[in-house]
């Protein structure tokens, strides 16, 4: 029995579909435990791509169980939406994928308050997915959420409805709607969405709690998939940036109901450089032509809303502070590739403030826009390493760029990532055979 933990370990998009993908072949479980629809995991299977958003990336190993746990916000239209596409491309989902009763349940209201609350924050907007993540968290530590077992009592559902209906309208009388969105707002039309799924996804609602404790004691291998990354975590993230559901594994212990001290190795997803989507600080973010190199050669648009994604050099003091909140035993560094033309490689091992050297990641975000990246230069290959499959076929340099972020970061380095299909793939080590001492 292994339980594996694989989380982001910047800002998301990190490369944690692929490796999600990669390791699940040896899983009997995957489970997602927070966030939702705002998660975009691209796996490549034999030249063709998939994006998964709220289905867990097991889903593509036909014999693995896929939960979607407690602690994700489940948009039930997208969800039988992205069932659909996937069956449309020849992927089986059924009796391999269950949905916890406990989910809360994203709303189309959802999805109209998360807009105009960035419209009302203006210069302070988060640049979020627009998915409703913010608001359905909101209303869930509220208890004014709608859960899926509520599918499942229509009384129960259209009394939570008229509730916290009632209520939004109260809070948002100052706001002009459209009729679109109004429609949003109306009970009737909250219960006919909830009817248009309730019989689709019955067949799959279940007390996921207790599905994992049995897979647990029955000896299973399981991997938990994260979504977003720990630099969006709502607690250890850059507040007020960041997303509305903790990333790590303390996330999956919650949005699972793991019993503690069960999850075996950790493992943080690390891009070679750095990317953010949205607003928020990014101390080593570049500007101008070297920020657009790297999102050129890295494809670096966003999985699910499809924007260019922000990039900049390895950000080692951020990932030092990812390494500390999530407690990961080891790295997994992807889309070293994207780095092959590079004459020289920078990795930011400090910040400077007004003069003051700072080696521990700020709370403030305030401080954090203020920091300047203090640089360590490496010189670059110059040669492909796309599809490398061992350390052998790499280049002494890249050989190199990944021994010294071992030594920057403190941590092992198990798996190197050289392209977006599952054997463009070095490992080093396999996470899921880690000795039973490591305990969390
Ligand atoms: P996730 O949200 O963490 O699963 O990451 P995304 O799927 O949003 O973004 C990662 C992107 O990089 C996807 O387009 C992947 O296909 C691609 N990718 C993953 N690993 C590699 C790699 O090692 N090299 C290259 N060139 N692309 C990769
Ligand atoms: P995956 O799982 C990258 C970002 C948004 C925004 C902030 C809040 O693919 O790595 P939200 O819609 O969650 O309220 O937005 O978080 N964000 C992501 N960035 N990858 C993701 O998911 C993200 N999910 C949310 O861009 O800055
Ligand atoms: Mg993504």
């Amino acid at each position: 029995m292994s339980v594996l933990s694989v989380v982001g370990g910047q800002w998301g998009d990190e490369g944690k579909g692929k490796v999600v993908d990669l390791l699940a072949g040896r899983a009997d479980v995957v489970a997602r435990y927070q966030g939702g629809a705002n998660a975009g995991h691209t796996v490549v299977v034999d030249g063709k791509q998939f994006i998964l958003h709220l289905i867990p990336t097991g889903i593509l190993h036909p014999d693995v169980r896929c939960i979607i746990g407690s602690g994700v916000v489940v948009d039930p239209i997208a969800l039988v939406e992205e069932i659909e596409q996937l069956r449309a491309s020849g992927i089986e989902v059924g009796s391999n994928l269950v949905i916890g009763k406990r989910a809360h349940m994203i709303m189309p209201y959802h999805k109209v308050i998360d807009a105009h609350m960035e419209e009302l924050l203006g210069v302070n907007r988060i640049g979020t997915t627009g998915r409703g993540i913010g608001p359905a968290y909101s209303d869930k530590a509220a208890r004014l959420g709608v859960r899926v077992c509520d599918l499942y009592d229509e009384k129960v559902l259209s009394e939570r409805v008229r509730v916290s209906l009632a209520i939004k309208k109260r809070l948002l009388s100052g706001i002009t709607l459209s009729r679109e969105e109004l429609e949003a707002f109306e009970e009737d039309h909250i219960m006919e969405v909830c009817g248009q799924v309730r019989e689709i996804l019955k067949p799959l609602v279940r007390n996921t709690d207790a599905e994992i404790l049995e897979a647990i004691t029955s000896g299973k291998q399981i991997l938990l998939e994260g979504a977003q990354g720990i630099l969006l975590d709502l607690d250890m993230g850059t507040y007020p940036y960041v997303t509305s559901s903790n990333t790590g594994v303390g996330g999956a212990l919650s949005g699972l109901g793991m019993p503690l001290g069960k999850v075996d190795t950790i493992i943080a997803i690390m891009k070679a450089y750095c990317t953010r989507v949205g607003q928020g600080p990014f101390p080593s973010e570049l500007h101008g032509d070297e920020g657009e190199r790297l999102r050129a050669e890295g494809g670096e648009y966003g999985a699910t809303t499809g924007r260019p994604r922000r990039c900049g050099w390895f950000d080692a003091v951020a990932a030092r502070h990812a390494i500390q909140v999530t407690g990961a035993d080891a790295i997994v560094v992807t889309k070293l590739d994207v780095l092959d033309n590079q004459e020289t490689i920078r990795v930011c091992i400090g910040y400077e403030m007004n003069g003051e050297r700072i080696t521990i990641f700020p709370a403030e975000a305030t401080i954090l826009e203020r920091c300047v990246p203090v640089y360590e230069d490496f010189p670059g290959w110059l040669a492909p390493t796309a599809g490398a499959r061992s350390l052998d076929d790499l280049p002494e340099r890249a050989r190199e760029y990944i021994g010294h972020l071992e030594r920057i970061i403190g941590k092992p380095v198990w798996i190197i990532s050289t392209g977006p299909g599952r054997g463009d793939t070095i490992e080093i080590h396999n996470p899921f055979s880690v000795p039973e001492e490591r305990k969390v």
